[in-house]
């Protein structure tokens, strides 16, 4: 079984999440796309889903899969958000925006009733930081400053391509904050959320009630006690 196998199941799963019809919100990334195609193909024989996407990226797809969407400005009621995740220990807390859609995705994850995360198994780790840097979106305004005060929480690396700082859907850098093993995300997210400049950080919290994990022996279903 190859990753995309993996994801493709674990999205296909994500399905006999959903209702019946309703509000869906549409999460970003590379396993989160074969979701999207699926609740296309199912709008496409007549389910009728409106979508909320977490990023220019999921919009284009949606938009072109004939996905009604809601208006970017909120408020929804979401039934169900589903979304990818980098990291997820064994607690089920998450780090998120490897893709640099964070914020968008913690906004609508917010605004859902339940939160199901789909992943491949190689994301599951003991504890967040074992395999993945914390990413945190800033304002390009004062961010060497941000980056600076970050600097007391681990060493942050501003996200670049091409010789040039990535931006957000909003404008804003990414800074990747290495951290090493995270004893209390909970905390880590609230000194970073201390340091004016930032906008939003990738540490979800007690933010999935369910993970679908795909392996080669299947997809398991973990659920947040
Ligand atoms: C984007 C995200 C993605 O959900 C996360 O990076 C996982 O992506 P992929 O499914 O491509 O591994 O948080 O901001």
């Amino acid at each position: 079984m190859t990753i995309d196998d993996a994801k493709r199941a674990a999205a296909r799963a994500a399905l006999d999440e959903l209702p019946e019809s309703g509000i869906i919100g549409l999460g970003t990334g590379s396993t989160t796309r074969f979701f999207i195609d699926a609740v296309g193909e199912a709008v496409a024989q007549g389910r009728r889903y409106t979508g909320v996407p977490t990023s220019e990226a999921s919009r284009a797809q949606a938009t072109a899969l004939g996905i009604p969407l809601l208006p970017d400005d909120g408020p929804w009621d979401i039934d169900v958000c589903v979304d990818g995740a980098d990291e997820v220990d064994d607690r089920l807390d998450l780090i998120k925006g490897g893709g640099g859609a964070q914020t968008r995705e913690k906004i609508v994850n917010y605004s859902a009733v339940r939160n199901v995360i789909i992943v491949d198994d190689s994301k599951l780790s003991p504890r967040l930081g074992t395999k993945w840097h914390v990413p945190v979106e800033v304002l390009p305004f004062a961010h060497l400053a941000t980056r600076a005060h970050l600097a007391r929480l681990g060493d942050p690396i501003l996200r670049q391509k091409d010789g040039a700082a990535v931006k957000t859907d909003a404008g804003n850098y990414i800074y990747d904050v290495r951290c090493g093993l995270i004893p209390d995300p909970a905390a880590l997210d609230r000194a970073m959320h201390d340091i004016p400049g930032v906008v939003e950080t990738g540490l979800f919290v007690r933010r999935a009630d369910v993970v679908l994990v795909a392996s080669a022996a299947g997809v398991r279903r973990l659920v947040r006690p």
